[in-house]
């Protein structure tokens, strides 16, 4: 991988980069790190990275906390979804879980109760995302686990991503709601495995370590139609790489999804570590790192940045 060549990044540099940051900093204050996941709240809240992959020329940008490692959360729910898809076959997936927006907050059970057909409304919703774990093929919850981190590693390009013991330990201690999810599923016959098995993997897979190098890596799959632009290897199906990025466009910042898509404009995800990844078609992958989140769970100064990023960047995709 090539470091940034200035003059191959006709529209930003370095510095304009590093400006942005700067500008969005202050933003850091108005919000809130997650308060029901303990260790999250006790992250250092005044930070603000960001990095950007260019699929064409290979060229990494970054500036601020780039390369601080932070919980990926729910972004994980976004190579979960891949990896059951591979697995089971992108219309058996869909079997399961559907792929509609949703008003309401990423753990609220109206996210399946609103729903007559018993599916959860989408994958990236607690609900829909313990659904979309339990998919993941394995003899064990250990065996699942390991695949979906050797997935992970694959599409971050980091063979060293590992779990972060104390926010698992944190997770699985208050994962009260999460379990009642679970066992909703299980109560309504949406669940082949066993719950507290399926929930281990779930908050296992939330509490990964990652940077936003990391983030950008995997989302310029996603915006290389499934295929790796570091080696030109094909991991995922471009047909499973297009239905990923059309629900995060409309479900990936939960209740703020639409929002989302009218100001900033291109597919996203966020996790409540402060995580956000953005997928720019063709052109871009994106992390975004800053821990205060706003009310819907998103990070504030993160959305931020990465609006005027896309601004300055022409990324809008509508
Ligand atoms: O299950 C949870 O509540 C967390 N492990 C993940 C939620 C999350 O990241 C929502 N994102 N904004």
């Amino acid at each position: 991988m090539t470091k940034l060549n200035e003059s191959r990044w006709w529209i930003m540099n370095q510095k304009e980069l590093e400006q942005l940051v700067i500008k969005n900093k202050s933003y850091c204050s108005e919000g809130q790190n997650a308060h029901y996941i303990p260790a999250l709240a006790k992250v250092n809240p005044n930070q603000l990275g960001i990095t950007l992959y260019n699929i064409k020329t290979r060229d990494m940008l970054s500036a601020g906390e780039s390369s601080v490692k932070f919980a990926i959360e729910s972004i994980s729910k976004v190579p979960a979804l891949l990896l059951a898809i591979e697995d089971n076959g992108l219309s058996n997936v869909l079997n399961h879980i559907n792929t509609e927006a949703t008003g309401f907050s990423f753990n609220s059970p109206l996210n399946m109760e609103i729903n007559h057909d018993k599916h959860p409304l989408n994958p990236f919703v607690n609900i829909g995302a313990i659904e979309t774990t339990s998919l993941i093929q394995g003899s064990s919850p250990d065996d699942c686990y390991s695949r979906l981190l050797s997935f992970i590693k694959e599409i971050c390009h980091d063979n060293t991503i590992s779990l972060n013991e104390e926010i698992y330990q944190s997770e699985a201690k208050t994962g009260d709601i999460n379990r009642s999810l679970a066992y909703y599923l299980k109560g309504n016959n949406m669940l082949s495995k066993e719950v507290e098995g399926v929930l281990e993997v779930y908050f296992k897979q939330c509490s990964l370590n990652v940077t936003t190098e990391n983030i950008a890596m995997m989302a310029s799959v996603l915006a290389n139609k499934g295929i790796k632009p570091w080696d030109n290897k094909r991991l995922i199906s471009e047909e499973s790489a297009t239905l990923v990025k059309s629900v995060m466009t409309t479900a990936g910042l939960y209740d703020e999804s639409g929002e989302f898509s009218a100001h900033v404009g291109i597919p996203g995800k966020s996790g409540v570590g402060g995580g956000l990844m953005g997928v720019s078609p063709n052109q871009f992958g994106i992390g975004v790192f800053s821990p205060p989140l706003d009310k819907s769970g998103n990070s504030l100064a993160g959305v931020r940045l990465l609006k005027d990023v896309v601004t300055k960047l022409h990324l809008n995709i509508f």
